[in-house]
């Protein structure tokens, strides 16, 4: 990763990568959504935030085939600097065209591929935190993070 997409994890402890999958085809999301709902039961999270995690896994790699001609999506688990606190983050990096106004991007119903435009906006709903950053050389880096809770 670069300076700036490592920003995204700044205030964590612990970042170990679970899986990295590049992500061309709808086997490949296949695959993104088992190896998400594998890792999450394996940490604990409950069925409903497993649910949230494999749908929210599922529409940063569709924007992935979708928006920026294919990308990687990649699974970590994160340690919270703050309170040591688990999570799982799920990341995406492509080499797309990037996404020139990231608010309008978030907004429900907005959607450059006339499409629903309800992917970023149900990821933002599912996750605890939700960072997406231009990536240096051009492209998308996207990271969202659902903490564990006790
Ligand atoms: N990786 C990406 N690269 C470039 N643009 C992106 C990327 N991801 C999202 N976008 C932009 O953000 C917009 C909103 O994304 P979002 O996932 O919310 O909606 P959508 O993909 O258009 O529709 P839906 O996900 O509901 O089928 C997209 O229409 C696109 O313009
Ligand atoms: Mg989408």
């Amino acid at each position: 990763m670069t300076v700036e997409e490592t920003n995204a994890t700044a205030a964590l402890s612990i970042h170990a990568t679970l899986a990295c999958l590049e992500i061309l085809t709808e086997f490949d999301v296949v695959e993104a959504r088992t190896q998400t709902r594998i890792y999450a039961q394996y940490l604990g999270f409950c069925a409903i935030d497993v649910h949230f995690l494999v749908t929210s896994a599922s529409e940063l790699c569709h924007n992935l085939i979708m928006h920026a001609g294919g990308g990687l999506f990649l699974l970590g688990f994160v340690q919270s600097q703050h309170d040591l606190c688990n999570g799982i983050q799920l990341s995406t990096k492509d080499r797309g065209p990037g996404i020139a106004d990231i608010q309008l991007a978030l907004t429900e119903g907005y959607s450059t591929a006339n499409s629903l435009g309800s992917g970023l906006p149900g990821v933002l709903r599912c996750c605890d935190e939700l960072s997406i950053q231009p990536r240096t050389g051009g492209g998308t880096y996207v990271s969202a993070i659902k903490w564990l809770s006790s």
